[in-house]
């Protein structure tokens, strides 16, 4: 994957959904500096002297979803950093995030034509009370890691990728209240959707339907 660093963007990512046409697939956008960075449910994302980078995937039917999370998590396996996937896809270490992806698709004349894979890793660090923690490590070095391990997730297939997201989950099994109703996350879709069951139903649920940190039951 080619590394193409830019000192300062708005978005990595934005600026991947605006400059696709430019580049070709398996290029890797990084930014020193982001002013705009965003995350999921239209969240800022903000940055000091953090990784922020995107990877453009072209006309590629890979579960980003799934390979994301694990080629940081396999990254910091090889410092000795031992991570785990909140669902559905942020790094935490101690209960603390370390790490946030935003994946986006682009459609043309109907199709998926692209994904853009945007990865922030906190490497500086962070107040305490913002509940983030960081990795003391070389951004380069960990970026480089991480897109080794990215290639070798890639030819992988959906169900071994799950067993993997499955074993560094820090919330299979838990309790959650949903609706009104305490279910047990007993495991996830292939399209990472929460598989929920209790004694009466099991039901599945998706990302955008239940806020995860505010319903599990302590
Ligand atoms: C989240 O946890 O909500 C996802 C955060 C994703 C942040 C990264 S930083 C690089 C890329 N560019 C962005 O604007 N966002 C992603």
């Amino acid at each position: 994957m080619k590394i193409i660093e830019f000192n300062e963007l708005p978005s990595t990512n934005t600026y991947l959904k605006e400059n696709h046409n430019n580049y070709s697939t398996n290029t890797v956008i990084r930014a020193l500096k982001q002013t705009n960075g965003r995350g999921r449910f239209d969240r800022q994302w903000l940055s000091d002297d953090d990784l922020t980078f995107s990877i453009l995937f072209k006309e590629q039917n890979a579960n980003h979803h799934l390979i994301a999370p694990l080629a940081i998590v396999y990254a910091l396996l090889s410092y000795n950093i031992r991570a785990q996937i909140k669902w559905p896809n942020d790094i935490y270490i101690n209960d603390k995030k370390l790490a946030g992806i935003l994946i986006e698709c682009i459609y043309e004349q109907g199709k998926k034509s692209c994904d853009i894979v945007g990865i922030g890793i906190n490497t500086s660090k962070k107040n305490n009370e913002l509940n983030a923690t960081f990795v003391n490590v070389d951004s380069s070095t960990l970026l480089s890691s991480i897109i080794r391990c990215y290639k070798k997730l890639l030819p992988v297939g959906n169900s071994f990728l799950l067993n993997l997201y499955r074993s560094y989950s820090s919330v299979l099994g838990l309790t959650i209240h949903y609706k009104g109703i305490d279910y047990q996350i007993i495991n996830f879709t292939e399209d990472l959707k929460l598989i929920l069951e209790n004694a009466d139903n099991t039901i599945i649920v998706s990302a955008n339907e239940i806020d995860i940190k505010s319903s599990i039951v302590k």
